[in-house]
């Protein structure tokens, strides 16, 4: 489709960015992707993309090598020659729970006297409403038109995502302006919803927000099956084969983290309230995420016999799902910090952290650090532990050799925060395991 053939500029080169750029460049535009840190700048520009993400590399590299993707060092490098800017920097968490806007903004200024007329910005970072508005109003240009186009990335498989997408939200004021963004993903075959900014942004928000409150929903149920001696499994089951509920985001679990959901679903709040609304529904939704993780610390304070001081626990998982080496606001290192603050020593196997202690747990107190360490195998997770906590739904601990892990725990707990091991297997080999939302 050269017709379509786009100059495309991407500001910033991380997890969205960074996808977004190589999948524009696969599908023949010409993509310049900019960002600030020099070094990932020399490095993806020889083809070392820094994330795990199945088929990212290959991509980039192919990028590279037709030349359609090309990487520079600070916006004003990318914005001149472009017919469509993506804004991909990070609007992180602030301390009131709002999103920073920080980088978006001091993009927006370092590009506005540099774009050529005609071209379109476009938002692509999870942004809160009105930054759209916001955006143009930084602008100031009555010759550059802005839409927001929200992403539905997952990590671990974005890519995929990106190319095979569900369906894809234009925000747009200007009808050629949406037309010029929806050029782009010409051939994907999804559906394009074209909207109002403010429809597009809430658009974001209001799926990662429903998806979060939707883990909630099926994590209280996981624990009304417990007392009730039901099985989580077969009720999301027999809940999924309604067409209206469908069958995926059931499984329980720890509680939801990452760098998306807890993120957002705070800063869709703080919205509301900003607009002098309230939104009870998603503040237990976030309530009862934090009430998840507690859970799954009573359930291993029982397992080792009521107090933590001094008892060495084994975790298997790190990151907030399996697929990914990403840990922030991982469910399994928000537990982890509990323990260790009440004196317990960890022992964690990740399969895709490599040790040490990862970055994210630095704001722990030196002393709560010192007692979690990151081991390369589980079975020296295991070993001297008076239980073993599986927080990660990596499919490798189902085969496990359990019979070693038996001989390896001082104690028989298994505790299985994702229903990820076989119970049968764990009771051939003398050990008990505790799943959730399933009769103990
Ligand atoms: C999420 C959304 O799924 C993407 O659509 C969105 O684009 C992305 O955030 C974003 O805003 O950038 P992601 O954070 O990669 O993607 O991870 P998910 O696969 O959604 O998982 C989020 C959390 O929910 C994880 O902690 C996961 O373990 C948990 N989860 C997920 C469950 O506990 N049960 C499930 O059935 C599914």
């Amino acid at each position: 489709t050269e017709v379509f053939e786009s100059n495309v500029a991407v500001v910033g080169a991380g997890h969205v960015g960074l996808t977004t750029a190589a999948c524009l460049a696969s599908l023949g535009h010409r993509v310049v992707c900019a960002d600030v840190d020099v070094a990932k700048v020399d490095g993806l520009a020889r083809g070392q993309t820094g994330i795990r993400e199945p088929g990212l590399s290959e991509l980039v590299a192919d990028g590279l090598t037709t030349s359609r993707l090309k990487f520079v060092f600070g916006a004003a490098a990318a914005a001149p020659t472009a017919d469509v800017v993506f804004l991909c920097v990070p609007t992180p968490m602030g301390t009131d729970g709002a999103a920073d806007l920080t980088a978006v903004e001091a993009a927006v200024r370092e590009i506005r006297g540099l774009l050529p007329s005609g071209c379109v910005v476009v938002n692509k970072s999870t942004v809160p409403v009105g930054t759209a508005a916001r955006t143009a109003e930084l602008l100031d240009r009555a010759d550059v038109a802005v839409a927001s186009n929200p992403e539905f990335l997952r990590e671990g498989s974005a890519v995929e995502d990106f190319l095979n997408p569900d369906r894809i939200v234009i925000g747009a004021r200007d009808p050629g302006a949406a037309d010029r963004v929806a050029a782009l993903y010409e051939g994907l075959g999804a559906p394009v919803l074209r909207t109002g900014w403010a429809s597009a942004e809430i658009t974001k928000y209001a799926s990662n927000a429903y998806l979060a409150t939707r883990l909630s929903f099926v994590n209280s149920i996981a624990e009304l099956c417990e007392r009730a001696g039901a099985d989580i499994g077969d009720v999301t089951l027999g809940m999924g084969h309604d067409r209206r509920i469908g069958t995926s985001f059931l499984r329980p679990g720890p509680g939801w983290g990452g760098p998306c959901l807890p993120k957002d679903t705070h800063a869709l709040l703080r919205s509301a309230e900003a607009l002098g609304g309230e939104f009870p529904l998603l503040r237990a939704a976030i309530d009862t995420n934090a009430r998840q993780r507690d859970l799954v610390v009573e359930r291993v304070r029982e397992a080792v016999g009521g107090r933590f001081a001094g008892v060495r626990v084994g975790l298997l998982g790190l990151t907030f799902k399996a697929g990914t080496d990403d840990v922030r606001d991982s469910p399994a290192l928000a537990v982890a910090a509990r323990m260790a603050a009440e004196g317990a020593e960890l022992v964690a196997h990740d399969p895709a952290v490599p040790g040490p202690l990862p970055g994210a747990l630095s704001d722990a107190p030196p002393g709560d650090r010192d007692r979690i360490r990151v081991v390369e195998t589980a079975y020296a997770a295991a070993d001297g532990a008076a239980a073993l906590v599986v927080l990660t739904e990596w499919p490798e601990f189902r085969d496990l050799d359990w019979k070693r892990i038996a001989g390896l725990l001082l104690g028989e707990s298994v505790i299985d925060t994702r229903n990820v091991l076989d119970a049968s297997v764990l009771d051939e080999a003398g050990l008990s395991c505790r799943g959730v939302g399933r009769p103990a």
